[in-house]
């Protein structure tokens, strides 16, 4: 039943012929592939750090005073064109946690991560390895305010928007985190990265296992790397049911 309901999805996301890995992500992903996007190339991450009062004051936040001062932020230009601030959505007990860019147009109407065409996708994505937005897995954004014309968050709105991020990875505890897309890889691993480098390796974020793919967005532009994005979802998976396993003796 599960089986059919994968087969589906993967007929839909294009993977159908290549559910089945016949090499592991590591060996399977070329130097030099594509990355999310060319403005991403722009988007490095180590702009002066955030004022670390703020910083500090952000870290010891509960969740409804992190989505207050999340709604109130003006730590950079951003909240000038934004409609609202986007914190994320899902399980606060979550085992996954997902990483995005920022909010788009539909994002930044409805207040929630990922319910465009993009999020459409991202669905898709996790129900092939048999998540579900909202249960186990919460969905969030390297940066919560939508930027202008959808551009690449600059690498200053990423550092002040990061306190935001590693709190709510503070208060979620997740056992996984997929970073999708580079400016999501950069704000999590606090320097400029490049996704076909990093994807198929497991990375680290403050002791928690990161794993790091596409974006969706690209996805949709360059669907000729969907298998390589399943190949990293399987990975993904692979990496968490390794971590419920006990330690050998
Ligand atoms: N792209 C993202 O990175 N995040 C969203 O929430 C929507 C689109």
């Amino acid at each position: 039943m599960m089986t059919q309901r994968r087969d589906g999805v993967l007929r839909e996301l294009g993977l159908a012929p290549l559910w089945k890995l016949r090499v592991p992500p590591a060996a399977a992903a070329p130097a030099g592939a594509a990355e999310l996007s060319p403005a991403a190339a722009t988007a490095a991450t180590d702009a002066a750090p955030a004022d670390a009062g703020r910083a500090a004051a952000i870290a010891v936040l509960d969740w409804d005073e992190l989505r207050r001062s999340v709604a109130e932020c003006r730590a950079c230009e951003l909240c000038r064109t934004r409609r609202q601030a986007v914190l994320g959505v899902g399980d606060a007990q979550a085992d996954w946690l997902f990483v995005g860019e920022g909010p788009g147009a539909e994002e930044d109407e409805k207040g929630e991560p990922f319910v465009g065409q993009a999020g459409r996708l991202l669905d898709a994505m996790l129900a092939a390895i048999d998540l579900q937005r909202g249960k186990g897995v919460y969905i969030a954004n390297a940066v919560k305010c939508r930027p202008p014309d959808n551009r690449t968050p600059l690498p200053e709105e990423i550092s002040a928007c990061r306190p935001y991020l590693e709190r709510q990875i503070e208060l979620l505890a997740p056992r996984l985190i997929v970073a999708l897309g580079r400016p999501a890889a950069q704000a999590l691993l606090a320097r400029e990265v490049k996704i076909a480098a990093l994807r198929g390796s497991l990375q680290d974020y403050r002791g928690v296992p990161l794993v790091v793919s596409y974006h969706p967005a690209y996805l949709l532009r360059t669907p000729s790397d969907k298998a390589k994005a399943w190949e990293d979802l399987c990975f993904a998976r692979a990496t968490f049911r390794q971590s419920d396993q006990p330690a050998a003796p």
